[in-house]
């Protein structure tokens, strides 16, 4: 019950590693505040999770993590860890992409969850934590990834200076940097089909030095540990959650 009494907001907790994490946190004793776009999972989510509060919110509309950031002050006045993890996927070479798909991507992976951030820190004082999701493609060269290798990259360098800033104030902001999980986000990827989506799978297992995708709870688990008062030392820390492959290959 390492977050017993805590008040947890979670940034794309409707799927994914931000659910697994959410459903966590709350078997862990906190308050769960989550936040998606999709108003069915985001109902299915707060049944699932005893006495958690869902607001629809598009993390590249800054007014809305604000609207959320208020609505939790209304009701609980604080808040002590904030899990950013909103982010979409999305591959195209260096000759297709396209202007609108880089703002797109940016907007959400980048910008979107730096004024997430911003908005959240303000309801938080000494001992908050907060942990943002980044990608092992920030730190590989895959052909096809740039626009988002580019936005998750920029997410990590403003991690380094924003942990650097908080630090004042008593907050850790750290980062998860998952390999390849097995999440709903593989089967978001704009033109595949089942069968390109499987066929990336067995890559991807292929190129794990331990056979295999991760699961979402094995990141919510680092997620967790990073927010909790057993990382009391640690900021501005970066964790690889990838069975290896980008250091062991
Ligand atoms: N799966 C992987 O292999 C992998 C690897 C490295 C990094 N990541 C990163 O991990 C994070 C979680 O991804 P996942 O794999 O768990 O995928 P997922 O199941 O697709 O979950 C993505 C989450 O982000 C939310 N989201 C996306 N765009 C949003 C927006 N504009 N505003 C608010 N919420 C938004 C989604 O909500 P809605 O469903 O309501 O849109 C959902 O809750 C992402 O940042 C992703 O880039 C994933």
């Amino acid at each position: 019950m390492r977050f017993a009494g805590k008040i947890v907001l979670v940034f794309g907790g409707n799927s994914g590693m931000g659910l697994a994490a959410a459903k966590s946190f709350a078997a862990e004793g906190a308050k769960v505040h989550i936040t998606g776009r999709n108003r069915k999972t985001l109902d299915e989510a707060v049944a699932e999770i005893p006495g958690s509060r869902g607001y629809q919110a598009d993390i590249a509309d800054i007014a809305t993590s604000e609207d959320v950031v208020q609505r939790i002050e209304a009701e609980d006045g604080r808040i002590d860890v904030v899990y950013i993890n909103a982010g979409v996927g999305g591959f195209a070479p260096l000759s297709e992409i396209t202007p609108e798909a880089w703002d797109h991507t940016h907007s959400i992976n980048l910008k979107g969850c730096v004024f997430a951030l911003q908005k959240a820190v303000r309801l938080m004082g000494k001992g908050g934590a907060a942990v943002v999701t980044g990608s092992i493609g920030a730190h590989a060269s895959v052909p096809g990834n740039g626009v988002y290798a580019a936005a998750k990259g920029g997410l990590y360098a403003a991690m380094k200076v924003f942990a650097g800033e908080l630090v004042g104030q008593g907050i850790r902001l750290n980062m998860v940097s998952p390999g390849p999980i097995d999440t709903p986000l593989l089967h978001r990827n704009p033109g595949m089909d089942e069968d390109a989506v499987e066929m990336l799978r067995q890559q991807m297992i292929k190129a794990v030095p331990m056979h295999r995708m991760g699961e979402a709870e094995e990141v919510a688990k680092a997620v967790l540990f990073l927010a909790s008062e057993d990382a009391s030392f640690i900021t501005a820390a970066n964790l690889f959650i990838d069975g290896g492959l980008l250091e062991l290959r």
